[in-house]
């Protein structure tokens, strides 16, 4: 044991030193992680397919950390593309530079090059998870990122037997690149993926897949701790286990007040911790299996979606064989079309509130902003034909800006001062009021504006969004992203945002924090944080094609005062562009 140890930490301050991250004391470099990013053959649905993966496994790796702790990770290119990885739900305080989102905080990582990340927890507890940030990469470069309490402290509720990430996901047929390629040349929607999956398998109703569904083998009377994310490009999803209730925990790296349901609703980029009793080995109607099962919440019935059911099988390992042999009980999940279910669900989060875990709401605003969003379309170039109704192309935006990306990050661009890659100028209000969620929306507003605009904050600011849902081109949920910090959920409704009334029902007391929000269709959320964290911090929303459409926007964060206020200077190995 001693023998084996004294290897692994030479190897790990050779690691360090070579990759010259400055800094890394003993104590922390033992969470240290190699990320080969490689091509993988993957059977799926009848065929064959290379899908880009992180050491060759499909979900990625899981990381274990505990509150607190920096974790390096060295991303190594071996694929073929340019890429960067995000640490989702990740603050990390002072530490833009390793956020991973790009053309924002960092030039990609090339073919044949390295990085390593410096991953910086605080008070993330809880799952979050990792992902691919460039182009669809995402789809199957992720994993689960599982944060401890730390020694001698425990879960606020009972210790669960074993710990299991379900993640949630989807299957194209197609290479990922090259849908995102043929959506750029056609201006068109995106094609829907093939299947929805649980821990990177479709399940019993889609063909060639019965052989390798997911299996969680549970024990009689035990309690398991199901760490569920939303890794998925486009749905919203329902999840739910026949026969079987959940108790949610925590979400978005968070304690929630326990609350007890039949199903959830996760939309991407979202996680769900949820404690489950295995207490129904023999009294289910006929089995001692049972599926848990995903399908998608269609908030826009005029949208096409994947309308298949992804399964997976609790199997209580324990119960009598024959009880064992038949077909598994299915769980009754709500509709596709069910709004009422979904909002019922995210109704119920709330942070937990407790002594040990309290909440900090900020009382007072500073900066209030009301961002609208929308799907809208450009005009197709002269020289093109576009698939978007009247030959447009779709795009999206928030405020009626279209975000683009520009050609080297804006982190960069921000910490040398180099003009002419951004504009300051994101408008804190629409360009326009109109009613925003009625159907007849005028014609001319579909279309928008286009650029890199930024929102400059400064240090310790209190920030109020209220996103507001519009109905051009037609409404629907938009899982709100912000980096760089958890942000209190304190009011939602339906239709429009009234600055008079609606503030009046805020919850104040225990607001869930979490880091992806979902804004109802045709409805408004108001969300607050303190910018107490300097640097350069993308929002955007969580369905990967409204992103490369542009429904997206950066807040920098000016240094504070004191040195432990600004930003750390930038490290010497960025990646150039
Ligand atoms: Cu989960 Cu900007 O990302
Ligand atoms: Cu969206």
């Amino acid at each position: 044991m001693v023998g084996a140890k004294i290897p692994t930490m030479l190897w790990v301050l050779g690691v360090v030193f070579t990759f010259g991250a400055a800094a890394v004391g003993l104590a922390e470099a033992n969470n240290v992680h190699d990320f080969i990013i490689k091509e993988a053959n993957y059977p799926r649905l009848c065929q064959n397919k290379k899908i880009l993966t992180v050491n060759g496994q499909f979900p990625g790796p899981t990381i274990t950390a505990r509150r607190g702790d920096v974790v390096i990770v060295n991303v190594i290119n071996q694929g073929n593309k340019n890429i960067t990885i995000h640490w989702h739900g990740v603050d990390q305080p002072r530490n833009p530079w390793y956020d991973g989102p790009e053309f924002i905080t960092q030039c990609p990582i090339q073919p044949g090059t390295n990085f390593t990340y410096r991953i910086l927890l605080s008070e993330e507890e809880g799952t979050i998870w990792w992902h691919a940030h460039s182009d669809f990469d995402r789809a199957s470069v992720h994993g689960a990122f599982v944060i401890h309490p730390k020694n001698g402290t425990y879960y606020p509720f009972k210790m669960p037997h074993e710990e299991i990430p379900i993640i949630l996901g989807e299957w194209w047929k197609t290479d990922v690149t090259h849908l995102l390629e043929e959506s750029k040349r056609t201006g068109g929607e995106v094609n829907l993926s093939d299947a929805n999956i649980i821990n990177g398998q479709p399940g019993d109703f889609y063909p060639c897949s019965q052989s390798n569904i997911f299996k969680l083998p549970v024990q009689t009377g035990k309690t398991y701790l199901l760490r569920i994310i939303n890794a998925g490009l486009t749905n919203d999803l329902f999840y739910g286990i026949a026969g079987h209730l959940l108790t949610i925990v925590g979400t978005d790296g968070r304690y929630t007040k326990p609350f007890t349901v039949k199903h959830i609703m996760i939309s991407p980029g979202q996680t769900m911790d949820a404690l489950l009793e295995a207490d129904r080995a023999i009294n289910g109607s006929s089995n001692g299996r049972y599926y848990m099962a995903a399908h998608t919440f269609a908030s826009n019935p005029n949208l096409t979606f994947t309308n298949s059911t992804a399964t997976a099988i609790l199997d209580y390992v324990d119960a009598p064989p024959a009880k064992r042999a038949g077909p598994p009980d299915f769980p009754n999940l709500p509709n596709f079309f069910d709004m009422k279910a979904a909002t019922e669900y995210t109704a119920q989060l709330r942070s937990l509130a407790s002594k040990d875990h309290p909440v900090d709401v900020p009382m007072k605003v500073d900066v209030p902003m009301l961002i609208t969003i929308a799907v809208n379309v450009l005009p197709c170039a002269s020289n093109e034909t576009c698939e978007a109704p009247d030959n447009t192309r779709l795009a999206a935006s928030l405020n009626n800006v279209s975000f683009q990306n520009p050609s080297i990050d804006i982190l960069d661009a921000y910490a040398q001062s180099q003009n002419g890659v951004y504009e300051v100028n994101f408008p804190d209000k629409p360009p326009f009021f109109f009613n925003f969620t009625d159907t007849n929306v005028p014609k001319e507003l579909e279309v928008t504006k286009v650029g890199t605009k930024v929102k400059m904050l400064n240090y310790g600011e209190v920030v109020e969004v209220v996103f507001q849902d519009t109905a051009i081109n037609g409404a629907e949920t938009h899982p709100m992203h912000l980096h760089g910090f958890a942000f209190y959920v304190v009011g939602r409704g339906f239709g429009n945002y009234d600055a008079k009334k609606d503030p009046a029902t805020y919850n104040l007391i225990d607001p869930p924090y979490q880091n992806t929000v979902t804004v109802p269709k045709a409805g408004w959320t108001a969300i607050r944080w303190r910018a107490s964290n300097p640097g350069v911090w993308f929002m955007h929303c969580h369905f990967d094609r409204h992103t490369v459409w542009g429904m997206n926007t950066v807040f920098i964060v000016r240094d504070g005062k004191k040195d432990d206020e600004k930003m750390f200077s930038r490290p010497a190995n960025m990646p150039r562009c």
